[in-house]
């Protein structure tokens, strides 16, 4: 099977180095907030061109906390995308603040142009987390653009996006606060769960470390109502000795994997991910478009040739049943991240898969495409 992740294959390659990091951190008898999670939130920042950055327990930690730093509370409006992960606008929710959901453009991220309308015409929305989706970087420009003419304050959600570029600039560094994930599927994934908050501003470093850990300012002495959200500080070890040393080549092989399938996939009835000007895409995932009617078709036929598949997302955030037990506002009916929600298809894209691979899945989507032309000539 060619999986969307292949951990074996992973650990055939990285498994030396993670246990040597896990050993280290055995023998050094220190087993929370120790040297590891300094020593990563260095070399993290560095890798990330960010002066600072706060290991927490995961994304969502990441941009909850990045939210609350930056003063949401109840009832405060947080304009977002209604695709992403459930946990993007999670974070705004367990705030009791509103999400305000706007549509995305093609490409399925955020609309900076809607947004910009929407915010001359409201003066009640004071913050924003916009996502680097799929590992696309969004429009520098267009962030500074809202930032600095409505003066509205970002969490810049950027799970996905690790090893992303605009025009030769890493994601996260237009809003207050970057917030990243190190589930394992991402593109810097740790063997469980892990996020981290990466600033410029060192007074927000410095509220990330106190509120991670219950809000403690000095030993016992707490000022804030904090979180227990630590990074654990074996993660740390493998993430900084296994995982950051490869990033450069992980993020090269996506791009190269994503290159081919571009070049090579040649079907009228599969639309190709458009990436937005500018943007040198991590390349988190590899969304293909098809009819809403034909998706699960696709998704059968590469399955019967060994093929994994995913979608991202199935269904828009707004439309989730938990989100009716809360408040949200819709800025308007988002029918074009509805349609991709629809029509949306991952194909495998980790570093570990073989030339030969690749071509296989190039094929499987080729041959489908030759399946409905000779199905539709025959009717
Ligand atoms: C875009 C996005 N935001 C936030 C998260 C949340 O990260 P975590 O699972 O580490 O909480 C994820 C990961 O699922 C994600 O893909």
């Amino acid at each position: 099977m060619i999986l969307a992740n292949d951990f074996q294959r992973q650990w055939s390659d990285t498994g030396g180095d993670v246990l040597a990091a896990v050993e280290r951190v055995g023998r050094s008898g220190w087993l929370v907030l120790g040297e590891e999670v300094k020593q990563f939130e260095l070399d993290l920042s560095t890798f990330w061109g960010m002066k600072h950055a706060t290991g927490v327990a995961n994304g969502m930690d990441a941009i909850e906390i990045g939210l609350r730093m930056l003063g949401v509370g109840p009832g405060d409006r947080v304009l977002t995308t209604p695709l992403s992960a459930f946990a993007t606008t999670l974070a705004i929710v367990k705030l009791r603040a509103v999400p305000v959901f706007i549509d995305t453009d093609e490409h399925g991220l955020i609309d900076l142009v809607r947004c910009y309308d929407l915010l001359r015409e409201r003066r009640d929305i004071h913050y924003m987390v916009p996502v680097h989706l799929y590992g696309h970087a969004l429009d520098r420009g267009g962030l500074e653009w809202l930032r600095d003419e409505f003066g509205v304050k970002m969490v810049e959600d950027c799970a996905q996006s690790a090893g992303a570029r605009w025009q030769g600039t890493p994601t996260g560094s237009v809003g207050q606060i970057a917030a990243t994930s190190f589930y394992p599927t991402k593109n810097l994934g740790a063997m469980g769960d892990g996020g981290a908050i990466l600033t410029n501003d060192p007074a927000l470093q410095e509220q990330a470390r106190v509120m991670r850990s219950y809000g403690e300012t000095t030993r016992y002495r707490h000022e804030q109502l904090g979180y227990n959200s630590r990074l654990d500080e074996v993660q740390a070890a493998i993430l900084r000795a296994a995982c950051l040393p490869r990033m450069t080549q992980w993020v090269a092989r996506r791009r190269a994997i994503a290159d081919t399938y571009n070049s090579g996939i040649h079907n009228r009835d599969v639309g190709l991910p458009g990436v937005p000007e500018g943007t040198a895409s991590s390349w988190h995932l590899f969304p293909l478009h098809v009819a809403p009617a034909r998706r699960a078709d696709l998704m059968e036929h590469l399955k019967s040739r060994g093929i994994a598949t995913g979608c991202h997302y199935p269904t828009a955030i707004p439309d989730q049943p938990a989100m009716s037990k809360v408040a949200f506002e819709m800025a308007d009916p988002c029918a074009l991240a509805r349609q991709i929600c629809a029509s949306e298809i991952s194909l495998p894209i980790h570093p570990y898969l073989t030339d030969d691979e690749v071509a296989t899945v190039i094929d499987a989507v080729n041959a489908f495409a030759r399946q409905t032309v000779i199905a539709q000539t025959a009717a």
